[in-house]
């Protein structure tokens, strides 16, 4: 097997540590540098069942810091990039949109320039792989589907962010042949994601027997997939796709809203042991998100043809699976839901 550097950013967020786990048991050949500054979404109790492994190592960086940057792809002789370090809550970038542009734009110019100027003499056997969103392509009616080809149509901060940070990446592919690929992804869902998203959070709220803020109507939809699938479509997209092209990734898998919100709470009567229907008193419709966008949906078919990926669980167990991996892990929720969470929590919450 060859051997490879690679430096996965933001290895200690949701997504990050899946991809990093996956990635330091399956190939011991390669050196797995997990660079994360450890924002409130970073946690390093993600990954504690590999961070002993010989192949790994942490190093604690913004991606905005360029001599950081150089100083570690100097150390570890970085050759490939797998870049997931974002701002990544929509809400937050609501009230706070400049912290998004800088992390996701300036920060992702950032570690792409690294790399380019690193490895100028040399393209080849290099990949910069940047890890985006669906939310790319804006929102859909009630029919259709996101391809590739849909043009870009972003509405929020977080997505506008994404989307530019896209832009220059194919940017540094037409101009300097950069080894870059792209991949735009649907919702996630799984262990260690941060109860700020719709999952966690409505586990962690019923859980505690507090009130389910549904935004708007509940009928907004999305498109769910389970988190080590996504890690998987990383790994067969970081190995087997073609420089310059972009790969959709998704469930086939979309809900409403509300209708996810009624299965996760039957699913927590159930393992609670309360009585049937209790959780779903908990609902509460508020105030809708800002600029909500209705509906995603991903064409993942071109990953499916061309690479041969597509998503390995069924929904109604990996939800189970989720549910039960929160419930037993009462201290990371705790340890995560502590602090800032609280400030964070009624300021996005009280007024609405
Ligand atoms: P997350 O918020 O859970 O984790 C983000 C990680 O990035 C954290 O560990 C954080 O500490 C780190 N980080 C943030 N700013 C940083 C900086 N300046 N320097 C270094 N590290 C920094 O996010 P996630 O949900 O795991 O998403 C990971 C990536 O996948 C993001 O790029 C996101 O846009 C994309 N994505 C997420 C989803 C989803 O459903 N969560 C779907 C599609 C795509
Ligand atoms: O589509 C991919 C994107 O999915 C990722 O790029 C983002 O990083 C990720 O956060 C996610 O964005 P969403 O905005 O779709 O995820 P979120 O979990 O915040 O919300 C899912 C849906 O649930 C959305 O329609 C808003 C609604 N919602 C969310 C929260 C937090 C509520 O009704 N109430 C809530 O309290």
């Amino acid at each position: 097997m060859e051997k490879k550097s690679i430096l996965i950013t933001g290895g200690a967020g949701f997504i990050g540590s899946h991809v990093v786990r996956l990635f330091v048991n399956k190939y011991p050949n390669y050196q797995i540098i997990n660079f994360d500054k450890l924002t409130y979404a970073g946690n390093l109790e993600n990954l504690n069942d590999v961070d002993k492994a010989s192949n790994y190592h942490f190093v604690k960086g913004d991606i905005l810091d360029e001599a950081a940057v150089e100083e570690t792809f100097d150390k570890y002789q970085i050759n490939a990039v797998i870049h997931l370090a974002a701002e990544s809550h929509v809400d937050r970038s609501i009230t706070n949109p400049l912290e998004f542009i800088q992390t996701n734009v300036i920060g992702t110019a950032n570690v792409m320039n690294v790399a380019k100027c690193k490895w100028e003499n040399d393209f080849s056997d290099k990949r910069f792989y940047h890890v985006s969103t669906d939310e790319v392509y804006g929102s859909l009616g009630a029919t259709g589907y996101f391809t590739e080809e849909t043009p870009y149509d972003p509405r929020s901060p977080y997505s506008s962010s994404k989307a530019s940070s896209d832009h220059l990446v194919r940017a540094y592919y037409h101009t300097y042949g950069f080894p870059m690929v792209i991949s735009n992804c649907s919702n996630n869902y799984g262990a260690n994601q941060f109860p700020e998203k719709l999952i966690p959070l409505f586990i962690h709220n019923i859980k505690q027997e507090k009130a389910l803020p549904v935004y708007g109507k509940g009928d907004n939809v999305r498109d769910w997939l389970w988190v080590n699938d996504h890690a998987d479509a990383i790994d067969v997209i970081f190995h087997e796709g073609k420089d310059g092209e972009t790969y959709n990734i998704g469930g086939n898998n979309e809900w409403q809203n509300i209708d996810l919100i009624k299965a996760l709470c039957k699913i927590m009567d159930d393992k609670l042991g309360r009585v049937s229907g209790s959780s779903e008193q908990l609902i509460s419709y508020v105030k809708d998100r800002d600029g909500h966008d209705k509906r995603y949906a991903i064409d993942s078919s071109k990953l499916k043809n061309e690479l041969g990926w597509s998503p390995s669980i069924e929904f109604d167990q990996g939800l189970v699976n989720t549910v039960d991996w929160y419930l037993n892990n009462e201290d990371w929720l705790n340890s995560v839901t502590s602090g800032d969470y609280q400030k964070y929590y009624n300021q996005q919450y009280n007024e609405r």
